[in-house]
């Protein structure tokens, strides 16, 4: 891929800008603009060293161009922007719900990816999962594919019914983790740690405990029930757990999330 790639990334917001973060970490001389129309979120980007527009330019000079605006946004960003029907090169969806076959009739255009990434792409430690539009090029998939490595794991699915899955999955997954470990963290200070101790206990087992599954590549409920010693304590804590459905309500939780990616995509 060339040193020299020129990004376009529109919707500077929380996952607009994490690509901007991420893409260029990997890759300092790529050259990479977002656009995005809030001032504010402007100059936090501006102050990472990034380039920033108010409006999409013209002529429209990209190589890549990703679409990081809200789904609801998408219609109205087409009828104040027509000229990006006119553009050629490759167009990588990260908006939840529109289908690819939406968005290759309104951008009139053939190179088109939809994704569902999430927030760690800004620190190369990314899951993002793609689909790829029928009539793509090998050259445009390679790029795509080079791209979006960049950013962390890539996992490329045949079947675009289980993006909304993934929507729920992926791109939902750090705000289910992080909402964990706000709740051991409120238990934590609640017991009488101060904050940045109970900060850094919680970011340890966090850590701790990727690394170990990682490791032994077991099921998740095999460390669970290594850590439950018979008649121990957090044996109390899981049996609670499962006496409050807690694991039902996460599962349904994702299946009313994958629900909304459907219904985004009905509009
Ligand atoms: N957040 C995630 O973890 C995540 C994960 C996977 C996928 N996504 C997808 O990523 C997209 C963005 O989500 P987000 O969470 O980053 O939302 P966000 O923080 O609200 O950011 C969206 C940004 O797009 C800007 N925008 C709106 N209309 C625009 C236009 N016509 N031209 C340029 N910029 C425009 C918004 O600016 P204003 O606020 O000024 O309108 C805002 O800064 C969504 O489609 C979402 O489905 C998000």
């Amino acid at each position: 891929m060339s040193a020299a790639m020129n990004i376009m990334i529109v919707g500077g917001g929380h996952m607009g800008s994490a690509i901007a973060f991420g893409l260029k970490r990997s890759s300092a001389d790529m050259l990479i603009t977002v656009v995005e129309p809030d001032a504010t979120r402007r100059n936090d980007i501006k102050n990472a060293g990034i380039s920033t527009l108010e409006e999409l330019p013209s002529p429209l000079i990209a190589d890549v161009i990703f679409l990081a605006i809200p789904p609801q946004a998408f219609l109205g960003f087409l009828e104040n922007n027509a000229r990006i029907g006119r553009y050629a090169g490759i167009v990588i969806s990260v908006m939840a719900g529109i289908r690819i076959r939406e968005l290759t009739a309104h951008l009139k255009n053939s190179q088109i990816y939809r994704t569902i990434p999430n927030l760690p792409c800004g620190v190369n430690e990314g899951m993002t999962v793609l689909i790829t539009a029928a009539e793509t090029t090998t050259a445009s998939n390679i790029v795509v594919n080079q791209l979006l490595a960049k950013l962390g794991n890539l996992l490329e699915l045949k079947d675009e019914a289980l993006l909304d899955s993934a929507t729920a999955l992926v791109g939902g997954g750090p705000a289910y983790i992080a909402y964990f470990a706000a709740a051991l963290t409120e238990y934590a200070i609640s017991a009488g740690f101060d904050k940045s101790s109970a900060t850094s206990i919680i970011l340890q087992l966090l850590h701790g405990t990727t690394a170990i599954l990682e490791q032994r590549k077991e099921p998740a409920i095999n460390l669970c029930e290594k850590v439950m010693t018979a008649g121990g304590t957090t044996e109390r804590a899981i049996d609670w757990f499962n006496q409050h459905g807690v694991r039902a309500a996460i599962t349904e939780g994702l299946k009313i999330s994958c629900a909304r990616s459907i219904e985004l995509g009905q509009r």
